[in-house]
């Protein structure tokens, strides 16, 4: 079994320059927080973030196994370090991520040049291992996962005037569901919750280090209820951090339909700070398909906790996730999925083909949908979305949307951007005589012009 050891005994490994770290992360918000987390471990243990490459001691790349597609990245990501790994002293190689819990062993075969494969429950020992791996030149996994009962989330510690407009806060991490064909139960382990007062005086944080918008994450965030079995649950949790003074708006991701209550609907009506859009994943319009999923609802259920929501909050934006193309999908599974889309009209949807992954239940069933025919379901998905999102996107020209402002835009840099409550992205040129760092951060109203494929275009109002 692994133990920590005190950081001195690696002290022949340091010399008094600090180490520096570059970290490339692929996959969801998960690892995007987890991300932040590291740095700050790191950075405490004395190392530092460098933007240059090739001056990196220690690299760590953080990987996704949702798809085979996200997975390849990870050979080819760390192929490109392999001549640094070979050429350079003290260079160490670790991987991250969601591949590490699933496939370990096989990591330090397939990459000869890693020193060491890690699971997020690692995370908190990251600066010891890389001290381990340098001092001992010994190659290792960690991907052992904590105890529930032993889990403790690490606190972030945002420093005022470094964060973004927007914060990424955890509330929850691992799932408990079986959904077939996912691989996330097992390359995150059991979902534990993190305790109420935590949560809250993290977002508190970030609010005094200068965000104004937090997303509350997890898998599964509406399975939410907190520590020790006490009566906190999703909504409890809205409500309480809608009372952080100073947070403007909240968002979360991702909800399971199975989970989500009245009382979560209500809350996009009772929490003022909370934003008017939902992801909810269907993955299938198909009952048989929803069921062969293991998704535990039916498209019937799924459409009226939509309605249930929509009567609260009417304007509502939903966001969704389809598979395309699972072990059994016929073209009447399919178009039923296609008539879901084209009822429910979605603001946006992530559609994907299905993708058989090692170790999830549905790797045993017989992946039987060409795949050429997946590919066409896909596309004739796509194109149906893309109707439905311009649509969606359109109700908004004419009207006046309060947006905070999180940057320049991407485009151009006299615009800046930034969202719509119901989360959509709003491009702006700037009023005349004012910089762009005058208004990131700020809540304006933008008249909104004209929609875009997938953005809107609007004019900043007169600024108080
Ligand atoms: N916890 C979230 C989803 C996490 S994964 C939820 O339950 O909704 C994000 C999305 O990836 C899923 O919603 C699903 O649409 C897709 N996905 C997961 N496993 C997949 C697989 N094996 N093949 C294709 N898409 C997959
Ligand atoms: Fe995967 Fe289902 Fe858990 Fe989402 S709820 S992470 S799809 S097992
Ligand atoms: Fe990928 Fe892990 Fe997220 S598998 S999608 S990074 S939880």
């Amino acid at each position: 079994m692994w133990r920590p050891r005190r950081l001195d005994t690696f002290s022949r490994v340091r010399s008094d320059k600090p180490r520096r770290f570059w970290i490339e992360s692929f996959g969801c918000q998960m690892n995007d927080y987890d991300v932040e987390r590291m740095t700050e471990t790191l950075t405490s243990a004395g190392y530092e973030q460098t933007l240059l490459r090739p001056t990196a001691d220690l690299v760590i790349i953080n990987t996704c196994n949702i798809r085979e597609k996200a997975e390849r990245k990870t050979a080819s990501a760390a192929g490109l370090w392999k001549e640094w790994r070979r050429d350079k002293p003290g260079a160490v190689l670790a991987i991250g991520g969601c591949v590490p819990s699933v496939d370990g062993d096989g990591l330090l075969k397939s990459i000869p040049h890693a020193d060491f494969v890690f699971n997020p429950d690692a995370i908190p020992r990251i600066a010891e291992m890389a001290d381990e791996a340098l001092a001992t030149r010994r190659r290792f996994t960690a991907t052992a996962f904590i105890d529930v009962e032993d889990y403790d989330f690490l606190d972030a510690r945002p420093v005022p005037g470094k964060v973004g407009v927007t914060a990424l806060v955890t509330i929850q991490k691992g799932c408990d569901n079986g959904c077939a064909y996912c691989v996330v139960p097992k390359t995150r382990g059991r979902e534990v919750s993190r305790p109420l007062p935590e949560v809250v005086a993290e977002v508190a944080r970030f609010v005094q280090a200068g965000a104004k918008e937090v997303t509350l994450i997890g898998q599964n965030v509406n399975s939410y209820h907190g520590a020790g079995g006490g009566s906190d649950d999703f909504a409890t949790l809205l409500a309480a951090v809608g009372e952080v003074a100073g947070l403007e708006r909240i968002r979360y991701t991702t909800s399971h339909p199975k989970d989500v209550t009245p009382k979560v609907s209500e809350a996009f009506r009772d929490v003022p700070k909370l934003c008017e859009w939902m992801h909810l994943p269907v993955q299938s319009g198909s009952a048989r398909v929803l069921a062969a999923m293991r998704r535990e609802y039916t498209p019937d259920e799924y459409r009226r906790k939509l309605d249930y929501a929509r009567a609260c909050t009417p304007d509502l934006s939903i966001t969704s996730d389809i598979i395309v193309g699972y072990p059994g999908e016929t073209e009447a599974d399919f178009r039923m999925t296609m008539a879901l889309v084209e009822d429910v009209r979605f603001d946006g949807l992530y559609s994907f083909q299905y993708s058989p992954r090692p170790g999830t239940p549905a790797f045993a069933m017989d992946d039987d949908v060409p795949d050429a025919e997946k590919r066409e379901r896909l596309g004739r998905l796509q194109e149906l979305q893309q109707s439905i999102g311009r649509e969606r996107l359109s109700r908004f020209v004419g009207r006046v949307e309060p947006v905070l402002v999180e940057g320049v835009s991407s485009r151009s840099p006299d615009h800046v951007c930034g969202r719509a409550r119901g989360n959509q992205v709003i491009n702006a040129p700037l009023p005349s005589g004012i910089a762009a760092v005058d208004l990131i951060g700020r809540t304006v109203s933008v008249q909104v012009v004209a929609a875009r494929a997938h953005t809107l275009a609007g004019e900043i109002q007169a600024l108080s």
